[in-house]
This record gives C-alpha cells, sequence and structure tokens, in this order.
C-alpha cells in the first residue's frame, strides 16, 4: 500500500507534495515524509501519524528545493516509526517505496558485509544503499537497472539523486504509478487522483518500465532498457466526488450517494426503451461459457457471493467464488470455455491482479468489474465492466459494494438472456425493477439515518455480536460484520443463519447484539426460527426485514422495517442499515471514520 509522489519542477515543491500526500492517505497514515534537494544536497523531513503532521514540521522548517519526492506509509517491515518512515536516504540517493522487496535479508546482508549501516528496520532501505552502491561503478540508468535486477517483489519508486540535481526517476514492478505533465513540471504519483489538482494530462507506467522526470521532459524506458513512447489520457472531471461538502466525512458522503450509483449504473447499462441491457462484445459467447469463476478481496468477495447467488437462479452455468489470496497460489484447472471474473474497487488490488495475471498466463478468457478505469486491473482485462461509483474515498467500501453486486446482477440477467434461460417477461420486468432501484435506496438511506444510531449504543459494551442471513442475506450478514469490524474495531461474525446450530450458537449469552436479516423471501420462515434460537438464549435481536407483520417482532429489541422490494434485490437495500450501524458504532467511539487503523483503501502489497 503505501502513497507515493514525486514533482520535478523550477519552482518550490514542499507544499503541494504535502497536498498530494492529502490525497493518498488513503493508501496509508502511519507515517510521512519528503526529500528534497536543496544546493546539491538531500534534505530529508519525516514524522510518525498523519500527513498533518508533517505539514506542521514543515510550517516551523519549510523544506526548499524545486525537486522532491514524498510518502505516506503503511508499514509492512517494521513499526510505524519515524526512522522507519519514508524517504530513506544515503548521502547520495533518496527513495520512497510502495510494495514489498521480498529479498531483502539477504540484499541487507549483503550490503551490510560491505559496510552499509542500516538505520531503518524495513525492506525499502536495501533499494537505497544498492542504487549508492552501483552509482560508485555505473551510470545512471545502468545503476538504476542493476538495483532493479536484483529485487524479487513487488515495488513503485520514486527516487532522486545528489549527483543528477535535476531529474525525478519512477519505477514499477508490480505496485502502480503513473507519471503527469503539468506546466514547466512533471509529476509521480500512486494515482492519478493525487495528480489531478496540477493536471489531467497522464501516463501509467507497465511493469518493468522506468521514467525519468525532469522539469520540462518525460523519458521512458522498458524492462530491456529501451526508450519507448507511452501513451497520454486525460482525465475525466470529477470533483463533485472528491469533494466531502457539508458531510462529516467521506463514509456518510458516500453511502447517501448509494442511490446516485445505482441511477448511474442502471442508465450506463440499462436500455429502458428497448428495455435491454447495453453489454456487448463478451471476451467468450455466454452460450459457450462452460463456467463462470468469480474472484475478489473483502467486500469485493463478498459481492462475489451475491452473484453466486443471482447466477445459479438465472443461468444454467455452473458458479465459482474464490478469494483472490486463495486462488492465486492453487493448482487450478484453467479452462478457455471458462470466464474469470475480477471484481475491484481500486483495481490495484495486489492479491486480485496477480489471481488475474495468472488467468492471463493461462490464456484464459478474464473479466473485470472495478471503479477505476485507468487502474492496473482494467487494463488487463479482456472484457472491463466499471460500476460508475466515482472515486470512492473512505477505506470502509460502501457505494462500490452497491455497485459491483448491480453491475454483477445486470451480467447475470444479461448473460441469462443471451443464453435463453429466462423468458422475455421476466428479463424485461427485471431491468423494470432495476428502474426503481435507485429510489428505493434512497427511501432506506433516509429511513435508516434516523433509526440506527439509537441501535448503535448497545455495540459498544458488548462483547461482540453476531450477523446472520440466509441465501442472498448471508453474504450481506459477511459485510455487516466486516464493515462494524474495521470501522469500529469490535469483534463481530457473520454466518448463515442455518449454520448457528453447528457451534456459533454457543457464543450467544445474555445481551449479545445479533442482527437477524430477514426479508421475506423464500427463508423467511428458517431465518425467524433460528432468530427464536438465539431470543431463547438471551441475545438481543435488531431484526431487519420487509416484512409487516408484528408478532415477529416480539421480544425482539428493535426492528427496522425497510422497503419492500424484489427477493433478489433485497441485498442492495439490507446492505444500507449494516452501513450505516457500523457507522454510528465507531462515531460513538470515536473512531477515525474515513481511515480505520492498521487499514488502506488500496491494498497493494499481499
Ligand atoms: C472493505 O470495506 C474493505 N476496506 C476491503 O475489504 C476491500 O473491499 C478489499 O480490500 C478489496 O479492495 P478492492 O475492491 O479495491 O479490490
Amino acid at each position: 500500500m503505501c502513497g507515493i509522489i514525486g514533482i520535478a519542477s523550477s519552482k518550490l515543491v514542499a507544499q503541494n507534495i504535502i497536498h498530494s500526500l492529502k490525497k493518498l492517505e488513503y493508501r496509508g497514515y502511519d507515517s510521512a515524509g519528503i526529500a528534497t534537494i536543496v544546493d546539491n544536497e538531500i534534505h530529508e523531513k519525516k514524522c510518525t501519524g498523519r500527513v498533518d503532521n508533517l505539514e506542521k514540521l514543515l510550517f516551523k522548517n519549510p523544506s526548499k528545493g524545486s525537486l522532491g519526492i514524498g510518502h505516506v506509509r503503511w508499514a509492512t517491515h517494521g513499526i510505524p516509526s519515524q526512522l522507519n518512515a519514508h524517504p530513506h536516504s544515503s548521502d547520495e540517493v533518496s527513495v520512497v517505496h510502495n510494495g514489498i522487496i521480498e529479498n531483502s535479508t539477504l540484499l541487507k546482508k549483503n550490503l551490510e558485509e560491505k559496510g552499509y549501516k542500516f538505520k531503518s528496520q524495513t525492506d525499502t532501505e536495501v533499494i537505497t544503499f544498492l542504487l549508492t552502491d552501483f552509482l560508485k561503478s555505473y551510470d545512471l540508468v545502468d545503476a538504476i537497472n542493476k538495483t532493479l535486477k536484483a529485487l524479487n517483489g513487488s515495488f513503485a519508486l520514486g527516487i532522486l539523486f545528489k549527483k543528477y540535481s535535476n531529474i525525478v526517476v519512477g519505477a514499477r514492478r508490480g505496485s502502480p504509478l503513473a507519471v503527469g505533465y503539468g506546466p514547466e513540471e512533471n509529476y509521480l504519483g500512486s494515482d492519478s487522483y493525487a495528480l489531478k489538482s496540477m493536471t489531467n494530462k497522464i501516463t501509467y507506467l507497465d511493469d518493468g518500465d522506468v521514467c525519468i522526470l525532469t522539469n520540462n521532459k518525460i523519458e521512458f524506458y522498458n524492462s530491456e532498457n529501451k526508450k519507448i513512447n507511452k501513451k497520454i489520457l486525460t482525465l475525466s472531471e470529477d470533483k463533485q466526488f472528491t469533494d466531502k461538502g457539508d458531510y462529516k466525512d467521506f463514509m456518510s458522503k458516500e453511502i447517501n450517494e448509494q442511490n446516485i450509483t445505482a441511477k448511474t449504473c442502471v442508465k450506463e447499462y440499462v436500455d429502458q426503451l428497448r428495455k435491454d441491457i447495453n453489454l456487448y462484445n463478451f471476451p467468450i459467447n455466454p452460450k459457450d461459457i462452460e463456467k463462470i469463476v468469480l474472484i475478489g478481496c473483502g467486500t469485493a468477495y463478498h459481492s462475489c457471493i451475491t452473484a453466486k447467488y443471482w447466477f445459479e437462479e438465472l443461468t444454467n452455468i455452473p458458479i465459482e467464488i474464490d478469494i483472490a489470496s486463495e486462488f492465486r497460489y492453487r493448482k487450478i484447472n484453467f479452462n478457455n470455455k471458462n470466464l474469470y471474473v475480477f471484481v475491484s474497487q481500486s483495481g490495484e488490488t495486489a492479491d486480485t491482479y496477480a489471481a488475474l495475471d495468472l488467468c492471463k498466463k493461462n490464456n484464459v478468457k478474464t473479466c473485470s468489474i472495478i471503479n477505476v478505469v485507468e487502474s492496473s486491473i482494467a487494463r488487463s482485462s479482456d472484457f472491463v465492466l466499471p460500476i460508475h461509483a466515482g472515486p470512492e474515498i473512505g477505506v470502509a467500501s460502501t457505494k462500490a459494494f452497491i455497485g459491483q453486486m448491480l453491475v454483477l446482477f445486470i451480467l447475470a440477467i444479461k448473460i441469462s438472456e443471451i443464453r435463453k434461460e429466462i423468458n422475455k417477461t421476466d428479463y424485461e420486468n427485471k431491468i423494470d425493477d432495476l428502474q426503481k432501484l435507485p429510489d428505493l435506496i434512497k427511501d432506506t438511506i433516509n429511513y435508516c439515518q434516523d433509526n440506527t444510531p439509537i441501535i448503535a449504543k448497545d455495540f459498544i459494551k458488548a462483547k461482540g455480536s453476531m450477523f446472520l442471513g440466509r441465501g442472498l442475506s448471508f453474504p450481506i450478514a459477511l459485510e455487516g460484520a466486516l464493515k462494524l469490524k474495521e470501522l469500529s474495531y469490535l469483534h463481530a461474525e457473520g454466518y448463515p443463519a442455518g449454520e448457528m446450530k453447528h457451534g456459533p450458537l454457543a457464543l450467544i449469552e445474555e445481551g449479545l447484539p445479533v442482527v437477524i436479516l430477514a426479508p421475506k423471501d423464500r427463508y423467511f420462515e428458517k431465518t425467524i426460527s433460528n432468530m427464536q434460537e438465539v431470543i431463547a438464549r438471551g441475545g438481543k435481536v435488531i431484526l431487519i426485514t420487509d416484512e409487516d407483520n408484528k408478532i415477529i417482532s416480539e421480544n425482539v429489541r428493535f426492528t427496522l422495517k425497510i422497503a419492500k422490494t424484489n427477493e433478489y434485490l433485497s441485498p442492495f437495500l439490507m446492505t444500507i442499515p449494516l452501513q450505516l450501524l457500523a457507522y454510528h458504532v465507531a462515531a460513538l467511539k470515536n473512531c477515525d471514520i474515513d481511515k480505520p487503523r492498521n487499514l488502506a483503501k488500496s491494498v497493494t502489497v499481499e
């Protein structure tokens, strides 16, 4: 994870580096640092905690220099501390790094034998000393190449050199890196979002690429050290998404814009006049698909589980779901009649990208469902289905989850229609239902906004909590528990309600909050029976349902009665109270809502 910025300019750069680092904090926020070149010397400043702390440091003691690199860290090797914060500098070079150097222990040992003294516990410092060492015998380009060749693992790098004091160097293998073209200055950034306030002209580095930036020129080299040209892209304007507006934090803003996410997504994919879905150019003819494999991590994986239910209901295609970090290391029998679908908000998640890469190496067809259309996963897939949620800044994924589920649902009905496994009326009815979904989401947000804060109080004092559901509500139970864990640091478990008696029921005791997801679907009665089992053992039940029957609410501590919709669309509405519940529990505990501890938005390490 970690965020990198680099600027080669003719003006002072520190302020712009700080500004961009703030935008990269979603990638890591346990320490921050900056290095600039002043009078041919490297000047480094770093501190623990947020970029605000670094800004305060610079306020007291400003960094000069028209060439600089900056970093926000998410610790992999070594605790969050000032010494472990990046940049890592020698007298000759200064390095910021995102990724993991897997052979750092061996490299460190060799460098120590040569007399290099390490100050940090990081894997990054080996890059600093390798470069320093190679520069003694080689010119700039060869020293960079020799260093990169010595590294195993993943990296995006920003480098300053004392001897070459007019350049910033960037390099990428496995971790993302963008280059921006500005007026009389050029930039490096972990993503285009960090560069957006300075330029909308961007190029993405591919694996193995190296770039050399001066204030008026950018040169690119590929992994064979050949000079190459790269395509310049113009970024679109999406200011409404990157501004908090009147909201206290990005998470509440993003929860509140989920109806807009749904509306945009439906508008992009559904042709209301023709009553059809605009999806063409599948990499495999849907009629020939033998199996669909859905792969993701965390919340994105939960959207894959909901999709399994939809695909199985709507098509005859066998469906497999997989967590990317497991998929990438298993022995997989690849089949070129299978479609491998990757779901990711950021499009940069290291495990998901590696799983996609494995598929590509095995010559099978891939499809990605992503939010960031310029991301590595999108650029490497055969077929890209954007979710059109706009930038999601809060580390806890909310509107992207709604978007991922929606695109997966749309894909399922379209594939079913092409394969003639759904009849015309049913297909058209589902398209009509999709049109109604954004308003239902809006109503649910409004209703739950007022009703969840009081429920949140029960969770603060409890030892833990449980989230239970059956069928399509099972993945939503998992998602509800994940949201609560990551935002409030309280233990929570999500389970299929029917699984309770096989072990988890032992956890139920007087006062334990248990959230029961019970839409009026084919599982309703069974879920309510499971709820009674919880009540009988003293659990404090929070029932979320679209059923009116008052009897079912007896002995229930709180009932949230959400809008009624078709069974297969219930996950969209069931998700909202759980997001808001997690939000309010975290707010009561004064947790940092947008940046939960130990986490980062874009998980670009294994
Ligand atoms: C969810 O709230 C998470 N922060 C996390 O589980 C996330 O969904 C996961 O890391 C996958 O990220 P991606 O969608 O960007 O691939």
